[in-house]
């Protein structure tokens, strides 16, 4: 393994990150005051601890991570996509995942924080909160672009997932925000008092001081972005991005260890299925997971059911029509 590595793919956690170099001058941010590393489980844990990693997935995520610029992981569905960025946050120790499902009306903003004026309203006309001008953090959350560029000693990871769903601005709006490292809060700027303290993505009880309105990162965050290919990107956009294609895996014996990975003993005497799946994925797509799903339903169900259950369990998702 080489020693630049940072990311292994060991799937076993170590504080491989703390041989992570300074960033290049030019990806260099000064966000503060510096926020302690974000702690906790990665999200997702039976994933990110069996995930196995192409090597070039590998090397793209250490790329990305030395050069403080996204990764763009794109591939047909099931490949692993949006696994990889909880396999990296549980090995590198990085905190819970910060999660932004992307659909075809999601904004920038929506990412970035949310600002629930009428909710500081009703407090100040109920009487029951007072909404001095002191408060106002309360009813401004950041989400989860927002929260990952908080000033953190480490970076956080970012899975913003299908961004291939998004709305046409959306990637340059998104790099954008990633060239300047930084957004500003309008709501507080505004103000004569422009800092507060403001929720964050990470859930209940979690605040942070945003000071003079505006936030910039510290530790640039690990941005996993994921695509299914139902877009192309300009290349002004993938020219700033680290990019890998993910793909099935490329013989019968990965699989047979990537189904061992998940399932342990119940992968035992699976290699017909294995077998099976590898041929079907040849002339159509199909995804690692319904694999996992026959294996495991044939080793509980009876044996009279077995061919029939692994035929529509691993049903192709796209080419020619199953008729065989
Ligand atoms: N290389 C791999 N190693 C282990 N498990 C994998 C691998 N690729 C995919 N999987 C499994 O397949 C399922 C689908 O993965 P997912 O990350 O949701 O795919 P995608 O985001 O590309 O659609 C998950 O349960 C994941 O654990
Ligand atoms: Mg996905």
């Amino acid at each position: 393994m080489p020693d630049w590595l940072l990311y292994t793919g060991s799937r076993r956690p170590h504080d491989g990150i703390d041989r992570l170099p300074p960033p290049p001058p030019w990806r260099d941010f000064d966000g503060g005051p510096v926020l302690p590393p974000s702690d906790g489980e990665s999200g997702n844990r039976h994933q990110a601890t069996t995930y196995r990693p192409s090597d070039d997935a590998v090397q793209q995520v250490n790329a990305a991570l030395y050069l403080r610029r996204p990764l763009l992981v794109t591939g047909p569905p099931g490949t692993g996509k949006s696994t990889l960025a909880y396999a990296v946050a549980h090995e590198l120790g990085l905190g819970p995942v910060l999660h932004w499902p992307i659909t075809s009306r999601t904004t920038l903003r929506d990412g970035l924080y949310q600002y629930d004026p009428l909710t500081r309203l009703y407090a100040a006309r109920d009487g029951d909160a007072p909404a001095t001008d002191e408060d106002i953090g309360r009813y401004i959350r950041l989400g989860p672009l927002g929260t990952a560029l908080l000033p953190y000693a480490r970076p956080r990871v970012l899975l913003v997932d299908e961004i291939d769903k998004s709305d046409i601005d959306l990637p340059n709006d998104l790099l954008t925000v990633f060239e300047k490292g930084e957004y500003e809060i309008p709501e507080l700027t505004r103000r004569a008092d422009p800092s507060a303290e403001v929720m964050t993505a990470d859930g209940a009880g979690a605040r942070v001081t945003v000071t003079a309105g505006t936030v910039r990162c510290n530790a640039f965050p690990l941005v996993v972005m994921t695509s299914n290919g139902e877009r192309e990107f300009p290349p002004a956009f993938l020219r700033r991005c680290v990019t890998v294609e993910l793909h099935q895996p490329a013989d019968k014996a990965e699989l047979s260890a990537i189904v061992r990975e998940h399932l342990g003993e119940l992968a035992d005497q699976s290699e017909d299925l294995v077998s099976r799946f590898f041929e079907r994925s040849a002339s159509g797509t199909l995804a690692t997971d319904q694999l996992l799903n026959a294996v495991y339903l044939c080793r509980h169900a009876g044996a009279g059911d077995r061919e029939a259950l692994a035929d529509r369990i691993m049903r192709r998702l796209a080419g020619p029509i199953d008729d065989d």
